[in-house]
Order: structure tokens, then sequence, then C-alpha cells
């Protein structure tokens, strides 16, 4: 038996981090959405008791270091679970780029697994077990537009966002998650108005949502890799509605009601970066 999950990528139109909690990590208000550029997981049944991933991939450890290993040796451990599985990652979601390609895979493979298994597990229990692995993994497990709070185990359901295209531009280096937290400063922070945001989403308001787009990492990425301002710039210059940086980044991502418009955001940028994609958000 052969089961696939596919596993999309996520924008952040809104991300705030309010204060640095005892754990270490932020305590943090986010407006995520997903969109229609997606990894695709295939799961199969091992006879040994072995977890073999295989991806098409040169970026992608194919070890414990995989967050698609760890969610299947977690469910193995917590269940006593004596089948082995062959995962295959086909990924197209540009790797530590701010999509949590990670994380969408990760949380593909819980449930994956759950069908696989006949684990009979929730959606809020897989969520649960994923937040041990990666705190953007529960709101991975669900998808959609949301409102997502806490270290991101807290997740508030939207409507979907605003229709429009999304162009994904992401430069060549890749950034860790962890050293831009730690370099961020509340003394400059710029927190965006996500409550704002919320109801611009809410609403189905396409322009005050362009207006109300904000990431406070923003600033600190861009300090270290300014070619992320030359990219937004661009994307403004050949007619986005909005541009910004998704997650800790690099991806900037522009939005736009124009598929015209978009074509002319990637035509200009394709010269610029080499991984550049057109998506929609999804329903
Ligand atoms: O949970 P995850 O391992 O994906 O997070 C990566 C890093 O991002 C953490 O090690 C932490 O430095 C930072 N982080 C944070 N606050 C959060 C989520 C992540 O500081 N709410």
């Amino acid at each position: 038996m052969e089961i696939i999950e596919k596993a999309p990528a996520k924008i952040n139109l809104g991300l705030d981090a309010l204060y640095k909690r005892q754990d270490g990590y932020h305590e943090l208000e986010m407006i995520m959405a997903s969109v229609d550029l997606a990894d695709r997981l295939t799961f199969e049944l091992l006879p040994k008791n072995e977890i073999v991933i295989e991806t098409n991939s040169s970026f992608l450890p194919v070890d414990r270091r995989n967050h698609v290993y760890q969610a299947a040796e977690l469910l193995k451990n917590t269940f006593h679970l004596t089948q082995g599985v062959k995962i295959y990652i086909e990924k197209r979601i540009p790797v530590a780029a701010g999509l949590a390609g990670g994380s969408s895979d990760c949380a593909a493979a819980l449930r994956g697994l759950n069908r696989l298994w006949n684990l009979g597990l929730s959606v809020e229990e897989l969520a649960e077990l994923g937040s041990v692995i990666g705190s953007d993994v529960p709101y991975c497990i669900h998808g959609g537009t949301a409102f997502v709070t806490g270290r991101g185990e807290k997740i508030e359901f939207l409507p979907a966002m605003p229709q429009c295209w999304v162009v994904l531009v992401k430069p060549k280096m890749s950034v860790s998650t962890s050293s831009i937290f730690s370099s961020l400063s509340f003394n400059s922070v710029q927190h965006p108005d996500i409550i704002g945001l919320k109801r611009a989403v809410e609403t189905d308001d396409y322009q005050l949502m362009t207006e109300k787009i904000g990431n406070a990492l923003e600033g600190v990425t861009i300090k270290r890799h300014p070619v992320i301002q030359q990219i937004k710039d661009r994307m403004l210059k050949y007619g986005a509605d909005a541009a910004l940086m998704s997650g800790s980044g690099p991806t900037v991502f522009a939005l736009c009601e124009k598929k015209t418009r978009a074509q002319r955001i990637y035509n200009g940028l394709k010269g610029f970066c080499d991984e550049v994609y057109i998506v929609r958000t999804l329903k």
C-alpha cells in the first residue's frame, strides 16, 4: 500500500515577536497562509523495523536531522510500533527559506503515518505531537489561513486570505532561524499591526491587507543580507501591491491582484535570483 500527502509552503503575512520567554522561545503573533507550492511525500510499509528516507533534493539530510525522520521516530516510540516505513520526499519548496518547508514535510509525515499505521489520531493530537519537533509544525498540520500565537501552538482558523497572486523569490543564502531570533532587539523592533491585519483577512479586504502586512524579523535579516531589501524594492518597482520577507527569511514574497503584474515581477526578478515562483493562495 502506498499513501501520498502534500506538504504546502506557508507565508507569514504578519509576524510579531512580543517578548522573550523563560524557556528561551519568543512569544509570537502571526498570520500564516498556505500557498500552492508543495512538496509531496509518499509512504510505503517496510517489513523490517527501520525508517528509510529518500529524496530528490541534494540539500536534505536523510537521517535523524531530517524532521520527517523525527516524526516517524516519535510515532514509533510513542506507540511502540515495530513496522518499518520508507518515505520519499519530492522536494519543491526551497530549503531553509522561511517557507516552513521542513515543518510542512514533518506535518505531512505525521498525517501520512497516522493513516499508514492506522493510529486514529485527531489533528489536534497530531499537532500536539508535532510541537515537540518544531514550533511551526502544529500550524502545518492544519494549514490554511490562521492566527497563530504562543510559541506557535495556539491556532485560530481564519477565512482564506483575500485571493491574489504571490511571487516568491528565494535569494541564494540560507538563514538560521535561531540566529535571527537571537539578534532581535526589542529596543529597535518595528511591531506590525497584527490585529489590523487579522481584521483585513476576516473582512476579505485585500487593500487593507497589503497595508498591514509586516514582519518584526525583517529588519534583523535585512541587516545581514541587504539583498532582501533590493528584492523588495524591485518587486515594488515592477508593480507589486506589497512585498515582505516571510518568517526569518530569506524568501521575499510579493502580493498582486493582477496576474499580468505577477508575471512582470517574475520576469523582472528571474535574472536577479535563480529561485522565483508564481503561486496562488490556497482556499
Ligand atoms: O521550534 P523550532 O526549532 O522550529 O525553532 C527554531 C528556532 O527559532 C528556535 O531554536 C528559537 O531560537 C527560535 N524560535 C523562537 N520562538 C518561537 C519559535 C522559534 O525563539 N516561538
